[in-house]
């Protein structure tokens, strides 16, 4: 059997046979169908991209049905339970390929060249004020980066790309540590670059004095961390730095979109949200009151649900088990018998089993964040920092993908019709 689709489009009788390939039909082959020549042609209408394919990429998979998320075909649990670095993922992400030692070295040491911010990005946070979201901070930053690196919107020079990638992948974890500091009207800590890429950020964010050693535990909690949040396919602060950076604008002004999409509370802000959800809720006895108000819609529950997993989210599990790790170091967060209650009532509720709501990778992060001492309001900050990696990565295979150009979607016109200017006086 031939891999087409036979359309038969009743208004003409015409017949048209779609070409299907990675079983997807190419909505520009729809063009062709029309009732009079001189007819624009058909297209699909897909609100949110609920079933459209925009981009080929060889980076990240995800079956949602099996709860399956790999970067370059290597499971996410493995990669979590065997890097020691993130780095290490960041340079898979973005090369296709686990580094060698000398690759892994050669990497570490350019990112390394790049922590350091100019002088003149502490002038500017000091214009935010005291109360300035952290994110917010962090977002106008990195794009401020843009006006110090001009050079980056020489984006199809395969050396220029490189450099500016050692500098955001360098440079995320100073601004944000930065943005923590001023908030607390701290003085900033340098990076420190003996240290790991977590040890070195936990460094910048906690340094009170002259002694601070992170705690190994906690070293390599987030290093996990960063590892399960480094990308995620299409999300949409990934679309995002794809459309953005579709433009030919450079990576600094796309990733400042990104975080900017990120920062929404239906994606990486559900990670405050779940906290703040959790305060609400106060005590397992008013659990039961909440899933009332979310089954009637007045409501998400948060951390809960995902467009893609129709199972449980592979990445809270791995977080969920982390979480007894920290919280052996830390003390365990009084909220986490709230959220294992709340996962236990909505995991047997049909309104969740329905749907195929399960716990994201949002549900949990936020009780490990809390217990390590960061404010709340800081957890999309920790979510943009490793998915930068994610970010860069699709921004280059959009840049070099022969079949991309510039995003620009098509509409459906329901609007007025032509209509003629009416003199002021004359409008009712
Ligand atoms: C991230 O895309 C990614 O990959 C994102 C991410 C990544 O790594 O980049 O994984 C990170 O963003 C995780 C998601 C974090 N967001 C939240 O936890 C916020 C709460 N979740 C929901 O807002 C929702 O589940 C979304 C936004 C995540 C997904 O929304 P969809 O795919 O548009 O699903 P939907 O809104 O169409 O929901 C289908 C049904 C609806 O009910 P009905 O209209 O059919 O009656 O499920 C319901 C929704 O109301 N529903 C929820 C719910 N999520 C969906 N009901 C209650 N609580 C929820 N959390």
């Amino acid at each position: 059997m031939p891999d087409t689709l036979t359309i038969t489009d009743n208004r003409t009788g015409k017949k048209y046979e779609i070409p299907i390939e990675h079983d997807t039909v190419k909505a520009m082959d729809l063009r062709q169908i029309k009732v009079h020549e001189d007819d624009f042609g058909m297209m699909a209408y897909d609100p949110a991209y609920m079933n459209t394919a925009s981009v080929k990429s060889n980076i990240t998979f995800i079956d949602g049905d099996k709860g399956i998320l790999r970067y370059r075909g290597y499971p996410i649990e493995q990669l979590a339970e065997h890097c020691t670095s993130f780095l290490e993922v960041a340079y898979l992400l973005l090369h296709g390929e686990l580094p060698d030692r000398p690759h892994l070295e050669d990497w570490r040491y350019n990112i390394k060249m790049h922590t350091f911010v100019h002088e003149n990005i502490k002038k500017l946070m000091e214009g935010f004020r005291y109360d300035a979201h952290p994110m917010g901070m962090f977002i106008s930053t990195i794009s401020a980066l843009s006006t110090f690196y001009p050079e980056a919107k020489d984006i199809m020079n395969p050396d220029v790309r490189r450099k500016q990638m050692y500098r955001l992948i360098g440079k995320v974890p100073t601004i944000a540590a930065f943005t923590y500091r001023h908030s607390k009207g701290m003085p900033y800590i340098y990076p420190d670059n003996e240290l790991t890429y977590a040890g070195n950020f936990l460094n910048m964010m906690f340094k009170i004095g002259q002694s601070y050693k992170p705690h190994p535990v906690l070293e390599h909690a987030l290093t996990v961390l960063f590892i399960l949040h480094a990308d995620h396919e299409q999300n949409c602060s990934t679309n995002t730095m794809r459309s953005i950076g579709s433009s030919h604008i450079d990576p600094y002004s796309a990733c400042a979109g990104a975080a900017a999409a990120l920062w929404g509370p239906l994606h990486g802000g559900a990670n405050e949200a779940v906290l703040r959800m959790l305060d609400e809720i106060g005590s397992k006895n008013n659990v039961s009151a909440i899933i009332k108000d979310v089954k009637e819609g007045k409501r998400k529950l948060m951390g809960f649900g995902h467009r893609i997993y129709k199972n449980y989210d592979p990445r809270a599990k791995v977080i969920k088990q982390l979480a007894y790790e920290v919280f052996e170091v830390t003390g365990t967060n009084p909220k986490l018998d709230l959220a294992l209650e709340l996962e236990r009532i909505a995991l047997e509720d049909d309104y969740f089993v329905k749907r195929k709501l399960y716990p994201n990778v949002d549900f949990y992060s936020g009780l490990i964040y809390e217990a390590m001492g960061f404010p709340m309001d800081f957890f999309p900050v920790l979510f943009a920092i490793p998915r930068t990696a994610g970010w860069l990565s699709h921004w280059q295979e959009h840049l070099l993908d022969p079949e991309q150009k510039i995003a620009r979607p098509r509409q459906i016109y329901l609007g007025a019709g032509e209509r003629n200017w009416i003199a002021i006086n004359k409008r009712s």
